[in-house]
């Protein structure tokens, strides 16, 4: 099974998230190639599944002004993410593409639900997968959270 990931993250959390689900993904006998969603290829190789993740800004998939305040908090910010690639991208080929994010807790919004929503509407077949969650200035994960990512991966191929 070949597994692509894109994610979007200024502190870590999220890429770290991203990096447990493709460990787990891996352990399960999964291939996985990775991609900052600012640096996704045009062509996205053949896959039998894609994730996308990003991190919860204003409730939603970060914006321009939700990475500018993020910048002013002094994290590096590209110009594009994942809200940027989904209005570029071509999903129509793809098997499968499922969500997920970083967020403060369950009722705080959520970039995986904003993303499955726009890559339903450009027209891909799309699940809202996990949210992960993160506490504290600079943000860090909770307690747990890479461990969660880590399972969930390796039964996404096994399911
Ligand atoms: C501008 C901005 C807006 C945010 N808005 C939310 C929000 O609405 N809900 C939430 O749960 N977390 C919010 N957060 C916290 C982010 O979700 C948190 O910084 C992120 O999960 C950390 O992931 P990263 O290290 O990959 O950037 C916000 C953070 C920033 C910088």
């Amino acid at each position: 099974m070949q597994i692509g990931i894109i994610v979007e993250s200024y502190w870590g959390n999220t890429a770290q998230i991203a990096e447990a689900i493709a460990a787990g993904a891996r352990g399960a006998g999964a291939q996985t190639v990775a991609w900052s969603a600012a640096d996704v290829p045009a062509r996205i190789p053949d896959l039998d599944l894609l994730l996308v993740g990003a991190p919860t800004h204003s409730m939603k998939l970060p914006s321009r002004s939700s990475r500018r305040t993020a910048g002013r908090r002094g994290v590096h910010v590209p110009d594009s993410g994942v809200r940027e690639w989904i209005d570029s991208a071509d999903i129509s080929s793809l098997p499968m593409v499922i969500t997920f994010d970083t967020r403060v807790s369950p009722h705080s919004g959520s970039a995986a639900k904003d993303a499955a929503k726009r890559l339903t509407r450009a027209g891909g077949r799309v699940e809202q997968g996990e949210g992960f969650f993160i506490a504290g200035e600079p943000p860090v994960l909770k307690d747990g959270e890479a461990e969660r990512a880590e399972q969930w991966g390796s039964r996404l191929v096994e399911r």
